[in-house]
């Protein structure tokens, strides 16, 4: 058995889309949800739709995956008016929200917490907003926030996506205000926001928008991920589910995020390259592995990282 429970949905396998890939219009969520993704996760969205950042605005050598995407979705109605269509695949629904004010989010917040979505993840953590400032990074704006969302984490369960820290201190501070939010679950890291890629031959950044500064995902940011669930579980004792993203290519990577304390996983940048045919692959994989460890379960190993 390698399906895992969150606020009381069920997800047959540890795996799905991370938010902002393969998740922008309706021909792809369908994919998602032909494929075995274990849920579908829309779009982060905004109130009206946007195109999003000039072009190039996505690079990829193999290793290093930048963007700069600045948020192209088609507004969060139209994402509201897919979700019958995508609840026939019997997986669960889940709505990202990013709006660009408190206002805003407060408002999407409310409407798909009244709509059949099964969860939300609110995105305050995106950094391609030229001139916006990364919400998530300023733990008083998070405090606020969550005070006006908590009647609505009754409604539907609403999770926090987290860009990455680099402080214990810090996560034990986001931690304590956490615990008692009311949020369902935290999704640990986004991209790192703020990286640049230089092409020496152009003279210039890989990227046009944001003067060339990207947010990094992909394989180099695995170590960064894997602390930072290990860390928030270690910090709220294993009291709040912590969904893990950053560089899972493998099932040994599924594997280490569990291990570090994820409940489950998303995967980004291979879903980027290999498509939703990437799913199929990584949970024989993963099934293989667990009966080749004797496990039975995901929770006979979720955050029992061993100590020296
Ligand atoms: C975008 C990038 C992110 O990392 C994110 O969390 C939300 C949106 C983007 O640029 O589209």
């Amino acid at each position: 058995m390698i399906s895992f429970e969150l606020a009381g949905v069920n997800f047959s396998t540890p795996a799905y889309n991370a938010a902002g890939v393969y998740d922008q219009y309706a021909e792809e969520l369908n994919k998602l949800g032909a494929s075995e993704s274990s849920a579908i996760l829309m779009k982060s969205c905004t109130i009206e739709p946007r195109e999003g950042n000039p072009e190039p605005r996505y690079y990829y050598n193999g290793q290093v995956s930048l963007q700069a995407m600045g948020l192209p979705n088609l507004g969060h109605q139209a994402y509201l008016e897919l979700i019958p269509s995508l609840k026939i695949y019997q997986k669960p629904v889940i709505a990202s929200v990013a709006g660009l004010t408190v206002e805003d989010n407060l408002k999407m917040l409310t409407d798909f917490a009244n709509s059949d979505v099964d969860l939300i993840e609110l995105n305050l953590s995106c950094p391609n907003l030229t001139g916006k400032n990364q919400l998530a990074y300023d733990l008083a704006g998070v405090s606020e926030i969550l005070i006006k969302i908590k009647p609505l984490c009754s409604k539907k369960p609403i999770g926090l996506k987290l860009p990455p820290f680099y402080t214990r201190h810090q996560i034990q501070a986001y931690s304590q205000i956490f615990l008692n939010s009311g949020l369902a679950f935290i999704t640990c890291i986004n991209s790192i926001g703020n990286t640049l890629v230089i092409d020496i031959e152009k003279e210039r950044s890989v990227l046009k928008a944001n003067n060339g500064f990207g947010g990094l995902s992909g394989e180099y940011i695995k170590p960064i991920g894997l602390a930072n669930v290990r860390m928030f579980y270690e910090e709220t004792a294993g009291k709040l589910p912590i969904i893990g993203v950053g560089g899972i290519e493998t099932a040994e990577d599924i594997f280490a995020y569990i291990l570090a304390g994820a409940t489950g996983v998303q995967i980004g940048t291979k879903l980027w390259h290999e498509g939703p045919e990437c799913f199929k692959k990584l949970n024989a994989d993963f099934s293989k592995l667990m009966n080749k460890k004797g496990y039975s379960k995901l929770i006979d190993f979720q955050g029992q990282l061993r100590s020296y």
